[in-house]
């Protein structure tokens, strides 16, 4: 067990932060860069091919002094050392969170690595061909049929990651996700798909999601009409589905055969599994030599976050200067901002890490906070928000802060042969919107000219904090170490705030309140107690539907 750490308003140096920001509150950007020709280079980071810029934040050197304080203050040390000896940091769950574990190398992590090769059996039968549909065809296509943390992350990291191909001789399937409850993208595929070449992937840690499971039972339905089989039919079972969880009794009740299942543990959440065997679709995109660089590409951040100094550590950097715009500066909302389309899954990714972890109201100890915690995130592809609420970013009323997202290199090889310059110059321009933004949003009109006098609805006011994030390119071993960054950021800022980042209460009552609501829908006079807004929608969709 670790110990519980004492009230954080109380402490020295919150109050101190307190007074600071008071203090700096009023400073602008366009000031501090004028009068601070080395800002950048005393606020910026590098390390596993991701240059972090924190200058255009609202922070000085004393600010920033005083976060790395607090940081020793709540005791950083000592968690991330918990954290990384396997000791139980979720304590409502008695549970430790070893995820980075899943990135450890084969002689420390056997487990793991057996895992690991077992995938790596299935995905190179599945990209040389050799696995078979239940009449001989092979596959073309591959479901991954989950939700939350077993479709976020492997969506986000296979679509990142389209443009590395697998291994010369290996062809990639054309890969779907589906994860709504409603049905919707089911409905859609299975009108495309042919069921004599596709395979399902049914992605649960807990293999009891009914979100997961209706979906599964839709495909299996699908798949026996389509084959002319039964519903129960073995081969069917074996060609058709592969089962990921850490529950082999629950998928083996359900009906994945034995040597189908990839297994991970509870010690992993389900928004840190993509390292795990649920990252089953990101080695089927970029095969399996990829997604090792994309592991070690995350175990190098690793080593980073556990072994730089506070001031040097780009994880432990992000979430400070969070914390200080959150509580110090009164900044609640952020919005990530890929200038690479090929991100433009990372905002929803994100969503779930940070807000199903952080989003928490009471301490370790059970006592409610009295600060806030994880702000609201959203998030676009940086270029087409520019035309849609970068309006709100730049006039609105409200602070907030953004994280904009680049890539150096790009279209290097389609360069070189000649064949695509277009889009050299594509990403080049994108390139100087996520610059010209972030400057503008930092030093408001003043960006393009200190002396214009415009009239009131033309002006910039600025002093809107950012950060900027320049990947050296999107290869997996990058990603990798940019999502264990955004992991680590994650439970710095937990262990500031004194909650626990690894459980997610605040999403089963809803779940155990729909299967009531279910029984209401069928038999509205069932619902007689519920609230009169409840009873009467449930009343007038059952009505619409006679
Ligand atoms: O309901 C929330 C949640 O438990 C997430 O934390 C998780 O990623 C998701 O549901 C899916 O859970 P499972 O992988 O067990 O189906």
């Amino acid at each position: 067990m670790v110990p519980e750490q004492d009230v954080l308003t109380v402490s020295s140096i919150w109050s101190q932060l307190a007074q600071r920001a008071k203090q700096e509150k009023s400073l602008h950007l366009a000031d501090m860069f004028a009068s601070d020709k080395d800002r950048f280079d005393r606020f910026s980071l590098e390390s596993a091919g991701l240059l972090a810029d924190f200058s255009k934040q609202r922070l000085t050197d004393d600010s920033r002094d005083l976060l790395v304080k607090l940081a020793d203050e709540r005791q950083l040390k000592h968690w991330m050392d918990a954290l990384f000896s396997g000791a139980e940091v979720n304590c409502t769950e008695r549970r430790s969170a070893k995820h980075w574990f899943l990135r450890e190398p084969a002689d420390t992590a056997p487990a793991v690595h057996e895992q690991l090769q077992l995938m790596e059996g299935m995905v190179n039968r599945i990209l040389r061909g050799h696995w078979r549909g239940v009449l001989g065809d092979a596959i073309t296509d591959v479901v991954n049929i989950g939700v939350g943390g077993s479709d976020l992350g492997p969506l986000m990291a296979a679509f990142a990651l389209q443009s590395r191909f697998p291994e010369e001789g290996l062809t990639r399937p054309r890969i779907h996700f589906a994860s709504s409850m409603d049905g919707s993208q089911m409905s859609q595929l299975l009108q495309e798909l042919n069921p004599r070449t596709t395979l399902f992937l049914v992605s649960s840690k807990s293999f009891t999601t009914l979100d997961t499971l209706h979906n599964a039972g839709t495909a299996r339905q699908w798949l026996a009409r389509g084959l002319r089989l039964d519903y129960d039919d073995t081969s069917l079972l074996r060609c058709h589905f592969i089962g990921i969880s850490a529950s082999p009794e629950r998928m083996s009740e359900w009906g994945i055969m034995p040597n189908n299942q990839l297994l991970f543990w509870d010690w992993v959440g389900g928004r840190y599994s993509l390292w795990s065997v649920i990252g089953m679709p990101i080695a089927l995109t970029v095969g399996m030599d990829g997604f090792r660089e994309f592991l070690a590409g995350a175990h190098e951040m690793d080593e980073h976050c556990r072994t730089s100094p506070w001031k040097e550590n780009i994880p432990v950097m992000l979430a400070l200067v969070d914390v200080w715009n959150i509580n110090f500066l009164d900044i609640s909302a952020r919005a990530v901002l890929p200038y690479d389309g090929r991100l433009k899954h990372l905002p929803a990714y994100l969503e779930q890490l940070e807000m199903e972890s952080n989003g928490k109201s009471v301490s370790r100890s059970g006592e409610p906070v009295e600060y806030n915690t994880c702000p609201v995130i959203w998030g676009e592809v940086g270029p087409n928000a520019q035309h849609a609420f970068f309006q709100l970013l730049h006039q609105g009323t409200q602070p907030i802060a953004c994280e904009f997202l680049m890539t150096a290199r790009r279209y290097t090889e389609a360069v070189h042969s000649g064949s695509v310059r277009e889009l050299d110059a594509q990403h080049a321009l994108s390139n100087a919107n996520c610059l010209a933004q972030s400057r503008l949003l930092a030093l408001g009109e003043r960006a393009l000219d200190p002396e214009l006098a415009l009239p009131y609805y033309k002006r910039y006011r600025g002093n809107q904090p950012s950060t900027t994030l320049v990947l050296d390119e999107l290869s997996p071993r990058v990603l990798g170490a940019l999502l264990a960054m955004y992991e680590h950021k994650v439970f710095v800022q937990a262990v500031i705030w004194g909650i626990n980042p690894f459980d997610q209460w605040g999403v089963e009552m809803g779940k155990i309140i729909a299967t009531d609501m279910l029984e209401v829908l069928r038999h509205p006079e069932s619902g007689a107690n519920l609230d009169s807004s409840s009873l009467a929608l449930a009343r007038h969709v059952s009505g619409k539907q006679q």
